[in-house]
């Protein structure tokens, strides 16, 4: 069995062991998480193991191969994580999970192990949807931030605009209608001949190119409502890539380290274009968006946050939309963007401190695909 590895820069603080923890479980795609909150929503340790090592040379994640990996990784986590912060099953108040959505073998995992650590402890079992978590992550990080704001998830699964009004109360202002946008970088790279995740690549492989040169159709420019759409956009880069004889469906993907090593050439500077040019596309539609949703709500705060958000070029635009319209803008610190167990802990936290966890009946708890309670569902306001 191979040993979790926790991802650097993640170190413990020093404890008040008075105060009991809250320990937060995430499977929902590739990455197996495991956090630990004080009960004042201070984070203890958060420890990430990821798989992308095992996923990267398909181009995508293979659901089977997660679920499996979270399995042996898991155990291996919470020995780490109670291990390096000297607490003991049994100083644990809650136990939170994310139940939904995800991909349902990865999320059983998590769910059947938390149920079973409820089971023993005694400690409550708290489901936590996952977009509520990307969506309530920023606080982590800024304690200034408060309800009303809002939100754009943008990940690997969703792009969700969404009004947060307090805990619990969310409305769906857009949605994609297509692919998400980490689906898009993700798709992007691949066809340029990348490795998942897509995002970082396309990114680093952006900075290189300081004039993007081709003109992509920004999506949905000039419609009223607050969707997105990425397809569109990833057939324009395809078509690019296929006129310039780049579109390598077939040959090996490689990461941004091996292309950086390859020796320069027409070749390595067109895919430098196409990337810098559909990253400024991405910037320019998900700017618009927010632009056109901060008019409609005139909410003072907004916040970017999933993995996209962990983009620099889309932040820095925003910061300038922020400044422009004089809102407030908040977005997670990277750990806290992509999946994490932190996100989930603290969301898990609200839900334990507001009352509303009843652990009655919750052993029976099931993993979903989809968002049953969560924001998938949300009605648009009229
Ligand atoms: O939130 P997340 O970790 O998992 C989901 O819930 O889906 O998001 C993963 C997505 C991937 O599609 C990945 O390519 C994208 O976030 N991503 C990025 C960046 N870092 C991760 N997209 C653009 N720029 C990045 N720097
Ligand atoms: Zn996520």
């Amino acid at each position: 069995m191979q040993a979790a590895k926790p991802s650097q820069n993640r170190k413990s603080k020093i404890i008040n062991l008075k105060s009991k923890m809250l320990l937060s479980i995430e499977t929902s795609c590739d990455d197996s998480a495991v956090a630990l909150l004080d009960m004042e929503g201070n984070v203890i340790t958060s420890q990430i193991s990821s798989q992308t090592a095992l996923h990267e040379r398909y181009g995508g994640i293979v659901p089977e191969i997660a679920s499996r990996k979270h399995l042996t990784t898991l155990p291996l986590l919470l020995r780490h994580v109670l291990r390096e912060s000297s607490v003991k099953l049994t100083d644990l108040k809650g136990i939170a999970v994310t139940y939904a959505p995800g991909l349902i073998g990865s999320l059983l995992v998590g769910v059947s192990y938390a149920k079973t650590l409820s089971w023993i402890t005694k400690a409550p079992l708290i489901p936590v949807d996952h977009l509520e978590g990307h969506l309530l992550a920023p606080f982590l990080d800024h304690k200034e931030l408060d309800f009303p704001f809002l939100g754009l998830i943008a990940s690997g699964g969703h792009t969700h605009l969404v009004v947060a009004k307090g805990l619990g109360e969310y409305s769906l202002l857009g949605k994609t209608m297509d692919d998400a946008a980490g689906e898009a970088y993700d798709k992007v790279a691949k066809m340029l001949g990348f490795q998942y995740p897509g995002g970082p690549i396309i990114e680093q492989l952006a900075a290189g190119c300081p004039k993007p040169s081709i003109e992509f159709t920004v999506p949905l420019k000039g419609k009223k409502n607050l969707d997105f759409s990425f397809s569109g956009l990833k057939t324009a880069v395809r078509n690019e890539a296929l006129a310039r004889k780049l579109y390598v469906e077939k040959k090996k993907l490689i990461s941004f380290k091996e292309f950086s090593n390859q020796p320069d050439s027409p070749e390595k500077d067109m895919i430098r274009d196409i990337a810098a040019s559909f990253q400024l596309t991405v910037e320019k539609t998900i700017t618009g968006r927010v632009e056109k949703a901060l008019n409609k709500t005139n909410l003072k705060q907004f916040v970017l946050t999933g993995g996209v958000a962990a983009n620099r070029g889309i932040r820095k635009s925003l910061t300038k939309l922020a400044q422009k319209k004089r809102k407030q803008f908040f977005y997670p610190q990277l750990e806290h963007c992509t999946d994490n167990a932190a996100m989930i802990g603290y969301t898990a936290l609200q839900y334990l401190k507001s009352g509303r966890i009843d652990n009655d009946g919750l052993l029976r708890l099931n993993a979903s695909s989809k968002s049953p309670i969560g924001l998938m569902n949300v009605q648009k306001p009229d």
